[in-house]
């Protein structure tokens, strides 16, 4: 069900579920200080316990409430890129919930970008603990018509719009002076290192992105990734759906078709998904998009969602 800011607001302080919108996808969201909203979203989203949330905040003074180090590498990230689809993970104050951190000794968090929801933030007073507002390895959903057709209509939703970003942010891991990326998304990896002033190191004790499972991100359709436009013509008939990336027609076989722009292709690659899913297709075929840094995030979700 669609609601308004207010009821948005008393819900959460009530210690319910509301999806929320960011730039990026649509959140999950329970007040990240009550151990009984965060267990909702592990239900509704039929989520793994071992798999941490991450906590939406509105302004960077909030970071310390969270966590025991904010080394000054993490504050130029976040001076940086926030808001922004840019999420930090850094060493967890022993107070925050063991059900957020899935028992991590970390915490992640992030500031998001998007009006309304920065509003919920500021009104409420609340940090929001909020993964994507779909069931476990299943289509990130990037409108509100997406929540409601993934999680049923029980659960509310603030509609913000579709998301511009598109796909999740990009997880960044900072210990000390270094920086590991932890999850690719539309904040590059070489935006980071310039602002680093280094690039990306593997942690000897290596930290991990509990829940990045290979299946992930996919539609109910097979879908398969193509890694040319000539193999993807041979491949194409009635029983397939079919999307392009750049120019072209596709005789024969229902086709999307995305303009060969990066950010364009990820703000709308799940709603495409979700559209070319409803088509009850044997196989969806995906063209491979350019080998080239600015489609690494894309090129990371397509993979996982053929998988
Ligand atoms: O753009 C996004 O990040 C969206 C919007 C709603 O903010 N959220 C999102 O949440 O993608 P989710 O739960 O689908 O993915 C969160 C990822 C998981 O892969 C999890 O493993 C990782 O963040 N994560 C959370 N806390 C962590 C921690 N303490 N250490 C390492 N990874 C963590
Ligand atoms: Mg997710």
């Amino acid at each position: 069900m669609i609601v308004d800011l207010n009821t948005a607001i008393a819900k959460l302080k009530a210690g319910q579920v509301v999806a929320i919108p960011t730039e990026t996808v649509y959140g999950l969201a329970a007040d990240a200080r009550n151990d009984d909203a965060l267990r909702q979203i592990y239900v509704i989203k039929e989520r793994p316990a071992n798999n941490p949330l991450i906590v939406h905040i509105d302004n960077i003074s909030r970071v310390t409430d969270w966590v025991s180090e904010f080394p000054p590498l993490a504050q130029k990230l976040a001076k940086t890129f926030w808001p922004g689809p840019f999420t930090l993970v850094l060493p967890a104050k022993p107070h925050v919930s063991s059900i957020l951190r899935a028992n991590q000794p970390t915490v992640a968090l992030r500031i998001p970008n998007h009006p309304l929801t920065l509003q919920l933030l500021q009104l409420s007073g609340l940090a929001l603990a909020a993964p994507s507002a779909n069931k476990f390895t299943q289509l990130s959903p990037t409108t509100a018509m997406h929540v409601q057709a993934g999680l049923g209509d029980e659960v509310p939703v603030l509609d913000g719009g579709a998301c511009q970003v598109g796909i999740e942010s990009t997880i960044v891991a900072v210990q000390g002076d270094d920086w590991q990326l932890l999850r690719p998304g539309m904040t590059s990896a070489a935006s980071i290192a310039t602002v680093a002033g280094k690039p990306a190191v593997s942690f000897n004790q290596a930290i991990k992105a509990p829940g990045q499972h290979t299946l992930h991100y996919s539609p109910r359709t097979r879908m398969q990734l193509i890694p040319s436009r000539d193999a993807l013509v041979a491949l194409a008939n009635d029983s397939t759906a079919a999307l392009l990336i750049g120019e072209g027609t596709l005789p024969d076989c229902v086709h999307f078709q995305l303009n060969k722009h990066a950010p364009d292709v990820a703000q709308q690659l799940y709603s495409t998904l979700h559209q070319m899913d409803a088509l009850g297709k044997q196989l969806i075929l995906v063209e491979v998009p350019p080998d080239a840094p600015e489609w690494a995030a894309i090129l990371d979700r397509m993979t996982r969602a053929a998988s």
